[in-house]
């Protein structure tokens, strides 16, 4: 299982004081020291936490995968053919919402996303897809002809009572064994925390989660290269149960 850390909110507490301070990039080299397997990260068309010269700094000194999350829009796409991470995952985006809500409808804008995923693949990028557990958005995916899907877990993070989380899990193994089956990679992230985070860790099909705001948040008080460690901690121990 891969660990993908999202350093947006880095670049949130800088950009609260349009200041220098503290720089994303710093905190991809320290997750990389943490033995992070990738740095994600979503370059909003509103700005509003990672700027451009971030993504170019990032690609340039970190080794580990840079995983662009990126929306359809034509700036951002060229943006992402220049810069060229290894990895580029596809989420759709609204601008007055607080983060990425629901997955991509690969289903409605099929013929864009496909003209994106060709262009992206002709610069050697692997292309993922966020969308929701859904079969209909998988075969979707699968014909676009993207190699990746990560499935938003979203509304298992957001569910309250028992009920609601099993059958957000559910959907969610269903969801990973279907798109496995069709050569798909799965991945899988949004809202996972330490609390939240092991039953999906345990889901055998899923082999990358991308998570931010929780480690980000941890961080703040034992610091990032800790707060990665105990994340890490609690995905091996789901994996070796
Ligand atoms: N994966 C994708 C595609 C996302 O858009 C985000 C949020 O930027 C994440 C993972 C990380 O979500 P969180 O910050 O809730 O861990």
């Amino acid at each position: 299982m891969k660990l993908g850390v999202n350093i947006d909110h880095i670049a949130t507490i800088r950009q609260a004081r349009m200041t220098n301070e503290p720089e994303p990039v710093y905190a991809a080299l320290l997750a990389q020291e943490a033995l992070a397997d990738g740095i994600t990260t979503h370059l909003r068309k509103d700005r509003r936490h990672i700027q451009d010269k971030d993504l170019y700094q990032i690609k340039e000194i970190i080794k580990i995968k840079l995983n662009l999350e990126m929306s359809l829009n034509e700036e951002i796409v060229g943006i992402a053919l220049d810069v060229k991470p290894q990895q580029a995952t596809i989420v759709p985006e609204n601008r007055k919402e607080l983060t990425t809500e629901g997955g991509l409808d690969v289903v409605r804008e099929f013929s864009k996303v496909e003209t994106v995923v060709e262009e992206l693949q002709k610069k050697d990028i692997f292309v993922s897809l966020f969308i929701d557990p859904d079969m209909s958005q998988i075969d979707a995916s699968k014909s676009s002809n993207a190699q990746a899907i990560e499935l938003h877990t979203g509304n298992y993070a957001n569910a309250k009572t028992c009920s609601e989380i099993s059958k957000e899990l559910h959907r969610i193994k269903e969801a990973a064994a279907y798109a496995k089956s069709l050569g798909l990679d799965v991945y899988a992230g949004h809202g996972l925390t330490y609390e939240n985070v092991k039953p999906v860790a345990e889901i055998e099909e899923i082999t990358e989660l991308n998570i931010g705001h929780s480690i980000i948040a941890k961080s703040v008080f034992i610091g990032l290269k800790e707060a990665i460690r105990l994340m890490r901690q609690l995905i091996q121990e789901a994996r070796w149960k």
